[in-house]
């Protein structure tokens, strides 16, 4: 018959303890690396977008289902404006999904609970617009000019590369991103999308730039 030592025992357990603790950090950083990498990919694809008639609110309404589970886990309150009868417009649903969930994030990252965040689409003459706004702690003056800048973060676990990506989606569509940040109440975010396809300007072989 073997006696179990206590002792003995004990040790083994403290060790699972410490074995099992180990795990869980190398899993975190797994993930968090999973994730730089992820977001650094994107950021370097010189992808061109593929536009296709749609209407942003779909887009919105998309991106609503994807990540309102998360938003409503951290106590945030999700509002949303959809405009009537918003005409559809030349986008890569795609990209334009990418773009909402990278400025959702931050939206999300920069609200505490009882958070407002508040989605809305508009149309003008020329194009769509859409609005992520929220009630956190926004932008310092000085970081406005930097954090669209790759690798700018004022986050831990951030990989900079954010803001980057939505403003080359939304400059790839033709449409331009407006910002307005007042601390310690808030920051909203307005990509604008035109109606009609955007040509990039090309230039034929042979041909040189002509100014008049
Ligand atoms: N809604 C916001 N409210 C307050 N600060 C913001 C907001 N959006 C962006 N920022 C600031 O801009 C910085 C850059 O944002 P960006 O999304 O590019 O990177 P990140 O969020 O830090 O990292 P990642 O997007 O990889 O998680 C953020 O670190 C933060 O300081
Ligand atoms: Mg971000």
């Amino acid at each position: 018959k073997r006696d179990i030592d206590p002792d003995a025992q004990a040790n083994h357990e403290a060790s699972m303890r410490k074995l099992d603790n180990y795990l869980d950090i190398a899993k975190g950083e797994i993930s968090r690396l999973d994730y730089i990498i992820s977001q650094f990919l994107q950021a370097i694809r010189p992808t061109r977008p593929e536009l296709k008639p749609v209407s942003l609110n779909d887009i919105v309404a998309d991106t609503i289902l994807l990540l309102d589970p998360e938003i409503t886990n951290r106590g945030i309150t999700l509002e949303h404006h959809f405009a009537d009868d918003l005409p559809t417009a030349p986008l890569d649903a795609a990209q334009v999904k990418q773009a909402l969930v990278n400025l959702i994030k931050n939206a999300v990252q920069a609200m505490t609970q009882e958070g407002t965040l508040t989605l809305t689409t508009l149309a003008d003459d020329e194009g769509v617009w859409v609005h992520v706004a929220d009630t956190g702690g926004g932008i310092p003056q000085e970081k406005i000019n930097r954090i669209f800048q790759p690798y700018f973060t004022t986050k831990e676990k951030g990989s900079g590369l954010g803001l980057m990506i939505v403003q080359r989606i939304v400059r790839e569509h033709g449409g331009r991103i407006e910002l307005e940040s007042n601390t310690g109440q808030g920051t909203t975010f307005r990509l604008w999308f035109p109606l009609t396809e955007h040509q990039p300007l090309r230039i034929a072989a042979g041909e040189t730039e002509t100014t008049d």
